[in-house]
């Protein structure tokens, strides 16, 4: 299956709009043994893939489906459009290149 979808729109700041009231939170990687800090501008992905090589990805839009990773503890923020709300409201897994933290702290199956 391919999903499309249009890029979200830049603001007058040149920032895409889901990212300009991002805040930081922390990520645990429980597999890896690290604790690791998301700024407001990098995605849990981005940070990710610094400290563990080989995490899966592709779109980083949120529509492939690649990049899901199990939640171990933690509140999810979902922004991608393959969980469905049942999915989304367990809070078990979550696309890491597009999700955020509702909780301070998030502990992810890395
Ligand atoms: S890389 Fe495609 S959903 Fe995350």
């Amino acid at each position: 299956m391919e999903r499309f979808g249009p890029a979200p729109a830049p603001d007058a700041t040149g920032i895409p709009a889901d990212r300009a009231a991002r805040r930081p939170f922390a990520v645990e990687l429980r597999r890896s043994r690290q604790v690791l800090v998301v700024p407001a501008d990098r995605t849990i992905l981005d940070v990710v893939r610094d400290a563990v090589p080989g995490v899966p990805y592709s779109c980083e839009e949120g529509y492939c489906g690649s990049c899901e990773t199990r939640v171990l503890a933690g509140i999810p923020e979902h922004h991608d459009t393959v969980l469905s709300e049942d999915e989304r409201r367990t809070g078990r897994t979550m696309m890491i290149c597009v999700g955020r933290a509702r909780s301070s702290r998030l502990v992810l199956d890395l």
